[in-house]
């Protein structure tokens, strides 16, 4: 295996000389909220910690879900190593043993039935796959959950339910409707006027919408609908996938089996970005005839798949769903106890399901205040892009003891700071 030596910052990679290159090629909306956030360039990583230009160390609870295995897990990136130094792109000509491997290793822990892999280069190409699939199924009405979050290319973003993310772009895809998550009837009623000319697409756990999470049973019934009215279930476990949740996927604990399931985010191994559409024989079927239905010229390159392959057995090996799901425990119940003197003032409610955790409060600044908070005392969280008054954690499944009660002390402290300000 070739070793890598580390990157290191260079003199232009650095503090304010970074923010004006990106105000001047990337954009000042981005420039100024690095400015807010410090204005520090990241420039390494290992594990749950992120390293900065200034010689600071970040314990990562955020990275917006993708880091189950922490930052450059060795064996990850040593798959990936050994497949630049093989083949990293193909010609797309012969087979590529890689991906077919990645797929069938995948496919082993995807609920039964969905044998069908097809890899693409993020979250949102996913859904556009799964959108372009129920189309060629005769599928034109897509029903997504109010706050649900797919995406945000042209497609996806037609069932992402977010106005302000929508409205500069519209018209979107025609005939999407909403219905409300968690609660079937609304569901029932637009099924039920579309026999056999519907695909639903629904989170198990709504992430982005400040971890939302619906009563048991509700998934079970989704199911249950789609398959009494001929609809096409699209499960997205593109942020719940993976072992997120203390399971491989969110279906698991209501034993639904959809059509189609997304996978994202955790698939990368925190290496390379990675992302998958399963599926059905029967789903999948109108992409399997035709090879050339829907392409792109990157998707299940064998370096994504190395990296795929790789996250996949390293789960296996380390075990890494059963510790997410012990780990997640912890964090939840630590998290709870942080904030209970602030319930029913500042904190409204901490709930979460395996490393994917939420806590919402009453005003929206707060969730502000608090991730600026954090970040001087080097603990990086997340908002959620379709929930103002949540903050988002999610950690990795490689956490240690030590940085785990490290966490826990610096939100005490980021929260007594914050509440002392916001009752100012
Ligand atoms: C549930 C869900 N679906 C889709 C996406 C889009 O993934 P990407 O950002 O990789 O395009 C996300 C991203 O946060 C997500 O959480």
């Amino acid at each position: 295996m070739t070793v890598f030596p580390p990157a290191v910052p260079t003199a232009q990679d650095t503090g304010a000389d970074l923010v004006e290159l990106y105000l001047r090629h990337i954009g000042s909306g981005r420039a100024v909220m690095g400015r807010v956030m410090g204005g520090m360039a990241e420039v390494r990583s290992e594990g749950c910690w992120i390293h900065t230009d200034d010689g600071r160390r970040f314990l990562d609870f955020g990275g917006y879900g993708v880091f189950l295995l922490g930052h450059r897990h060795p064996a990850v990136v040593e798959a990936v190593h050994r497949q630049i130094d093989t083949h990293p792109l193909a010609s797309r000509v012969f087979l590529e043993p890689v991906a077919a491997r990645a797929a069938r290793a995948l496919a082993a822990h995807t609920p039964p039935g969905l044998d069908y892999i097809h890899f693409v280069n993020s979250g949102a190409e996913a859904t556009e796959a799964a959108l372009k699939l129920a189309r060629a199924h005769g599928r034109r009405t897509i029903v997504t959950t109010r706050k649900g979050f797919h995406g945000k290319t042209l497609g996806a973003l037609s069932v992402t339910a977010n106005a302000t993310y929508q409205t500069p772009f519209q018209p979107l895809l025609p005939d999407t409707v909403q219905v409300a998550f968690g609660d079937p009837a609304e569901l029932e009623a637009v099924l039920a006027s579309r026999r056999d000319r519907a695909c639903v697409i629904v989170e198990p756990v709504q992430g982005e919408a400040g971890v939302r999470i619906p009563e048991p049973g509700y998934l079970r019934r989704v199911a249950a609908l789609c398959r009494e009215h001929g609809a096409l279930l699209v499960v997205d476990e593109i942020q719940t996938g993976m072992g997120r949740l203390g399971t491989w996927w969110g279906v698991d604990t209501e034993d639904v089996r959809p059509d189609v399931l997304l996978v994202g985010k955790g698939l990368s191994g925190g290496v390379v970005p990675v992302a998958a559409m399963a599926a059905t024989e029967q789903a999948y079927a109108p992409f399997s005839r035709d090879p050339y239905l829907h392409t792109s010229t990157f998707g299940a390159s064998p370096i994504a798949c190395a990296a795929a392959l790789a996250t996949v057995e390293t789960m296996e090996r380390e075990d890494t769903v059963a510790r997410a799901a012990a780990l997640g425990r912890r964090v939840l119940a630590g998290v709870r106890a942080v904030c209970a003197p602030y319930l029913g003032g500042l904190v409204t409610e901490v709930r979460g399901r395996g490393l994917l955790i939420g806590i919402e409060f009453a005003v929206e600044r707060t969730v502000g205040e608090l991730l600026l908070e954090l970040i001087a005392r080097d603990v990086l969280v997340n908002h959620s892009l379709n929930a103002n008054r949540v903050l988002r954690l999610t950690p990795p499944a490689v956490v240690e003891d030590v940085a785990l009660e490290t966490f826990f002390r610096t939100l005490a402290d980021a929260l007594h700071i914050t509440a002392a300000r916001m009752a100012v």
